[in-house]
């Protein structure tokens, strides 16, 4: 099984904590009240350390997040809401045996599955376990952003009480796969005695058109039935580097 996450995992609420996750639920209940505004249950791919999963919640939507990495779901895990539970598991092959109204994958979840074949399997079983109209709302980086903008080295540093770390990307851009492999180097370092140590993990990215995903989504039993920029509702260009897709299930 892929490895990326397992190091970082540790890292990743302090390295994400400038990201509105409230913000983000807000508008992804929006969406669901916008297309499919009876739903309740709701299965959420990809689900790190539970963040939007436990804000649904709050807002008494029932959720299963499923997540490949045990040491994020395991960070989950400690912090769940009574109406949510996450398990490990690799989306592009779980079977569980239980339906959802609405499919979940927040924060470019599909852009880490860089080959056809887990992207048909992934909506394959999204569509085996989704209720009839059910939706499937996801984030993915978006192909003329990236071939615009053009992914670039970038440093982020934040620190709580107890460490500092400073995050490295180095992207290297494969053009003829649609993918730009993002090479991270994260220093940690402990403020009480300045011990200073490094982690490094690769995470390869895929990047989509919007005709790219509408044939996805026709051969596994879907309809994109709208996108837009993510957060922002813009009609994604050039300069909309993650854009969301609604799917509605076909019966
Ligand atoms: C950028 S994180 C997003 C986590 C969470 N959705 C959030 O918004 O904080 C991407 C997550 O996708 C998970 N992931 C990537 N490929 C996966 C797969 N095939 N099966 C399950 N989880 C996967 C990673 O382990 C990681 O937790």
């Amino acid at each position: 099984m892929n490895q990326n996450f397992k190091l970082y995992s540790q890292y990743y609420d302090l390295l994400y904590s400038d990201k509105d996750y409230p913000a983000e639920v807000r508008y992804i209940e929006q969406l669901i009240n916008q297309y499919r505004p009876e739903s309740k249950r709701i299965l959420e791919l990809g689900s790190g350390t539970g963040k939007h999963a436990n804000l649904l919640a709050e807002k008494n939507y029932d959720i299963l997040g499923l997540e490949r990495s045990a040491e994020m779901v395991a960070i989950a895990n400690k912090n769940k809401l009574k109406n949510v539970d996450f398990k490990v598991a690799d989306i592009t092959e779980f079977q569980i045996d239980q339906s959802f109204d609405v499919a979940l994958s927040l924060f470019h979840v599909i852009s880490y599955l860089t080959d056809n074949q887990s992207l048909i399997n992934t909506f394959k079983n999204v569509h085996h376990h989704l209720n009839e109209n059910g939706l499937f709302i996801f984030d993915v980086w978006h192909s003329t952003a990236v071939n615009f903008l053009v992914p670039e080295q970038r440093t982020k540093t934040l620190q709580n009480e107890v460490i500092q770390i400073t995050r490295h990307a180095n992207p290297i851009i494969n053009t003829e796969q649609n993918i730009v492999e993002v090479n991270y180097t994260i220093e940690v370092k402990e403020l009480k005695d300045g011990t200073t140590f490094h982690i490094k993990e690769s995470h390869p990215m895929r990047h989509f058109s919007k005709p790219e995903v509408e044939l996805l989504a026709y051969a596994t039993g879907f309809e994109v039935i709208h996108n837009e920029e993510f957060l922002g509702k813009a009609i994604p260009s050039a300069e909309t580097w993650g854009v969301c897709y609604i799917l509605r299930k076909l019966s």
